[in-house]
């Protein structure tokens, strides 16, 4: 192990997640539960640490699954930045800020490195000729251009990649090709971008990486930037024809914006400024990007690798005055009962869901992502696994371990921790083991290798289980030997107590229930490690019911068959998808109504005129209807999937003669009628055509 570096401040970043969907298991085990493992690890040590990361918000990752929904870039990346913002935090991972790329702070900084460049003259302007589709006047995006794949033949192959055979394609090898927007055969059409000549960096790069990181760095990371370097380099143009993202600050560059693995890396920048404006310390975010004592860690997966360690660092190098990574600790992929995670195919385990369906078991899913972690390859998940772990490691290991010790405290000693003798020998091997446990798990953690530290912690409380087997506290209080079962429970409460500061970083809805259970306030602090004596004289021990509970397998057996259940048929592109297997259960059909009842109910066409959030309420939107000469104001609890702005115009079914009712102090005159889609997705019910407003509907 290469000696410890001591920094003053540690930046850890986390990969910025596009904004376009929800957010499942592969993406907190690739990178978001070991960035936050190290984060607590190094706050419990007293270090100062910022953990930024937030929604990367361009790109053409967006303004796909924009078209796919048919709604607006902003519509989408505003419902899913608070949702996966939301369940990350309730997995407690503690960032310090949750940042986005489409606020101001990220626009200005982004496009000042740009503009520096451009007057530095680092850029290489250059001229090509893209595809671009003749009809709707658009340059394409290769992911725009759809064809026969020239390996499979599939013929919805895109033009970056085959999503059937997995080949990498570039556009000018379709055959066929055809704009996703019209159809229309794409032209060739010049265009100016600007490059980052990324062959100037080169040297510099084989020096810093080669000869540098080639000991430090994990063999995965380190095995493909050799490769990508020793590859020889090439310009990579850092702008795009698109009408989504980041203007590019040039007067010559109207309708184009920065390239989307431009502008996010930044964002990481613009996140540490975010935060210390909100902290009134405008000037700190210089401390953590500018002065040598910083660490700069970038967490992320492993197809961000040469993002994060060839073109960002050639960016910061070229800016000048930046500290560099210093580690880029990228996982592998976890996989999902031995098959890709996949969103198109909805083969996942959704965080929402599982948050929804195991309430309060958030640390059961952070420790077998840790213990499962694709850390040097590619693991799986299975939800057989994730249910033995818990039963047999969590519940019969570290849950049982604690539980005992708490409830033979709780019974013999008045709830409060008894007092020791004399130590023997076999208590002075405990604080020997715990020393010695305590300091693997330490190195392990600063080698990023947290699967193995999760395993020394479980070994650490495996010794516990020993200790109080082998001493059986039961039986030396059957025979009357109080003093040494006092002894003992003492012993094995301290230890309880180190775990609450280990786990800290693994566990940490877990380690606070030890502090509750223990009476400790604030968390202990890493530097009290490896010491029998951190409890206080007959603290009062509470028992607050078991930390673990076994999962059933009737519990398990519904997740299976809810995933094999829930898969769409491989291969969905975004023209056939109408298709899927439907993921929500359909209700049973209500019980028979009389034609009379039927006809007491007043359907009618209408247009929404205006909308606006409620203030106070995400769902409810106040919506006006012009309907005829009508012109109802309706609560409709829309809010969470629809921006106000993205639905005025639309044509809508509304119930006219529905008692009034006040929502959310909203009087509102009826209702408006809503459908869903194969997976849940809210969509209005409009007439196929162009209907008069307040046209009855029958
Ligand atoms: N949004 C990218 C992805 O999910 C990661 C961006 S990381 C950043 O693959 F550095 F660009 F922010
Ligand atoms: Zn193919």
């Amino acid at each position: 192990m290469s000696e410890q570096k001591k920094y003053k401040r540690h930046l850890l970043t986390a990969a910025l997640l596009y904004a376009n969907g929800p957010i499942h298991v592969g993406h907190l085990a690739g990178c978001y539960i070991p960035a936050d493992i190290y984060a607590r690890y190094l706050r419990a040590k007293g270090e100062e640490v910022l953990f930024v990361s937030g929604s990367d918000e361009h790109g053409v990752a967006i303004t796909m699954k924009a078209e796919k929904e048919k709604t607006t870039p902003q519509a989408i990346i505003d419902l899913y930045h608070h949702q996966i913002k939301n369940a990350f935090e309730q997995f407690g991972i503690s960032f310090d800020i949750y940042a986005r790329t489409s606020s101001n702070t990220h626009h200005e900084t982004a496009s000042a490195f740009f503009k520096k460049f451009y007057d530095q003259s680092l850029f290489e302007e250059k001229e090509t000729e893209q595809f671009y589709d003749p009809e709707v006047h658009q340059f394409l995006a290769d992911r725009y251009i759809i064809g026969t794949c020239p390996k499979c033949g599939n013929e919805n192959a895109f033009g970056d990649q085959c999503e059937k055979c997995g080949s990498t394609l570039s556009p000018d090898e379709l055959i066929n090709p055809r704009s996703a927007y019209s159809n229309a055969q794409p032209i060739k059409k010049k265009t100016t971008h600007w490059f980052l000549p990324l062959q100037n960096y080169e040297t510099w790069l084989k020096e810093w990486i080669i000869n540098e990181h080639a000991q430090d760095w994990k063999p995965n990371v380190y095995g493909q930037c050799k490769s990508w370097i020793e590859q020889g380099l090439q310009a990579r143009a850092m702008t795009r024809d698109l009408n989504w993202g980041i203007p590019v600050p040039l007067p010559q560059a109207k309708g184009k914006v920065l390239y989307v693995w431009f502008d996010a890396p930044i964002g990481y920048i613009s996140a540490t400024k975010e935060y210390f404006d909100q902290k009134q310390q405008p000037a700190r975010w210089k401390e953590f990007w500018q002065e040598e004592e910083t660490q700069l860690v970038h967490f992320i997966g492993k197809d961000n690798i040469v993002f994060h360690c060839i073109i960002f660092p050639a960016m910061l190098k070229a800016h000048g005055g930046f500290v560099l990574p210093a580690q880029v600790p990228a996982n592998e992929f976890m996989n999902l009962e031995g098959e890709k995670i996949s969103t198109s195919r909805n083969w996942a385990v959704w965080l929402h869901e599982y948050l929804a369906e195991f309430p309060e078991k958030q640390d059961v899913l952070r420790y077998y992502l840790t213990t499962n972690a694709p850390e040097t390859k590619d693991s799986d998940f299975t939800w057989k696994d994730f249910q033995a772990r818990n039963n047999s490691e969590l519940v019969a290991n570290l849950g049982n371990f604690i539980n005992r010790a708490v409830v033979l405290t709780g019974q013999n000693f008045n709830a409060q921790l008894p007092t020791a003798q004399t130590l023997e020998s076999i208590d002075l091997a405990l604080e020997n083991d715990l020393k010695t446990i305590s300091q693997k798990i330490e190195k392990s953690l600063q080698n990023y290798r947290f699967k193995e530290a999760i395993g020394s912690l479980m070994e650490l409380s495996s010794v516990g289980n020993k200790y109080l087997q082998d001493n059986a506290p039961w039986k030396l209080l059957k025979e009357n030997n109080k003093d040494r079962a006092a002894t003992v429970l003492h012993c094995a409460l301290q230890l309880v107590a180190n775990l609450s500061i280990l786990a800290e970083p693994f566990l940490p809805f877990t380690a606070q229930k030890i502090r509750t259970i223990l009476n400790i306030e604030k968390p202990l602090g890493w530097q009290k490690v490896g010491s029998l004596n951190l409890l206080n004289a007959e603290q009062k021990i509470e028992n607050i019911g078991l930390l673990f509970e076994k999962i059933e397998d009737t519990t398990i057996e519904f997740q299976i068959e809810k995933l094999n259940k829930s898969k769409n048929p491989a291969m969905t592109t975004t023209s056939e998808n109408n298709n899927q297997a439907a993921t929500i259960t359909l209700n049973a059909l209500k019980e028979s109504i009389s034609y009379e009842d039927f006809q007491k109910i007043d359907l009618r066409i209408a247009t929404i005129k205006t909308a606006e959030r409620v203030k106070g309420s995400k769902k409810i939107l106040k919506l006006q209807l012009e309907a005829g000469n009508l012109q109802p104001i309706v609560a409709s609890g829309i809010g969470e999937y629809f921006e106000p702005e993205a639905i005025i115009g639309k044509q809508v079914c509304w119930l006219a003669n529905l008692a009034p009712r006040k929502i959310m102090g909203v009087e509102s005159q009826g209702m408006i009628l809503m459908t869903t889609d194969s997976e849940g997705k809210l969509l209005f019910m409009n007439p196929e055509g162009n209907a008069l407003n307040g046209a009855e509907v029958r």
